[in-house]
């Protein structure tokens, strides 16, 4: 690995291999959701417990300030809203140079396997993929599951290998109950999960815990963390499984104790 790419992938993986990414980016195609009706607001707080932050450029742009010191992984697929049914449908929205010129450690592009469009975003993938190796930029392949696909082990293994073989660095996918193993094992890259649809506490800080046991490097968690009561708290839990190796019981006192 050449020496950017080697130092941006260890500002997004801490030492211990693991990290704790937050993510904001869903505006690109849910306009304001709950929780993220003011970014600012809603991050501000959050930002010293997380070691990314994921996000578009308009969102890091309009509600980020210019002097945080934490690594942004920036969102650079797009082009289709939550109204449309092909959703995830997805292309280039942001150019590598965009990136490079927003100090970005890193950038996500999500591929949807399986979907009749697959073609298009794969194909697009493995372009933003060739522009930012050529800049020592590591590619976030977030393995979107669209519509009527299972989220099982064989599905996942099967995106999250597939966007690793078209050069992802490492890989967002889902937690699977059925043999979460396999799709870390047979990925050649680090692989972080997504948090999903908002859940009760315990029952986030359980798929974190049980990710992580299964080697997972970390989460790249959203709507869990800022649509919590406690978004601090979340934060906190999150990071104390992933890093302080807590169990899911633990993890849930650290948020309890900060409602
Ligand atoms: C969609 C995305 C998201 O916008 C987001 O990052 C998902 O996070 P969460 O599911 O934890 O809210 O990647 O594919």
């Amino acid at each position: 690995m050449d020496w950017g790419m080697k130092n941006r992938m260890s500002k997004i993986i801490k030492s211990d291999g693991k990290t704790v990414m937050l993510a904001v980016d869903h505006g690109y195609f849910m306009g304001p959701t709950t929780g993220l009706e003011n970014i600012k607001r809603t991050v501000a707080p959050l930002l010293e417990y997380a070691d990314t932050l994921m996000l578009t450029r308009g969102a890091l742009r309009n509600y980020i300030e210019g002097d945080v010191d934490i690594p942004i992984v920036l969102r650079v697929s797009g082009g289709t809203s939550i109204l449309n049914k092909n959703l995830l449908h997805e292309g280039i929205t942001t150019s590598v140079e965009e990136a490079i010129r927003l100090n970005a450690s890193g950038i996500a592009f999500s591929i949807l396997v399986g979907a009749d469009f697959e073609r298009d975003t794969l194909l697009a993938f493995s372009q933003i993929v060739d522009e930012a190796e050529r800049y020592g930029i590591p590619t976030l392949a977030v393995t979107a599951v669209g519509k009527g696909l299972e989220r099982d082990a064989r599905y996942l293994s099967l995106a999250t290998r597939i966007g690793a073989e078209l050069g992802a660095r490492f890989v967002k996918t889902y937690y699977c109950e059925d043999d979460f193993e396999r799709v870390v094992e047979t990925s050649p890259v680090p692989v972080v999960i997504a948090g999903g649809k908002k859940v009760d506490e315990l029952a986030a800080l359980k798929i974190a815990y049980k990710a992580v046991s299964a080697g997972a490097a970390g989460v790249d968690m959203g709507r869990n963390i800022f649509q919590s009561d406690s978004p601090v708290g979340m934060m906190m839990a999150v990071k104390s499984i992933v890093h302080g190796g807590k169990n899911p019981e633990e993890a849930y006192e650290i948020y309890n104790s900060h409602r």
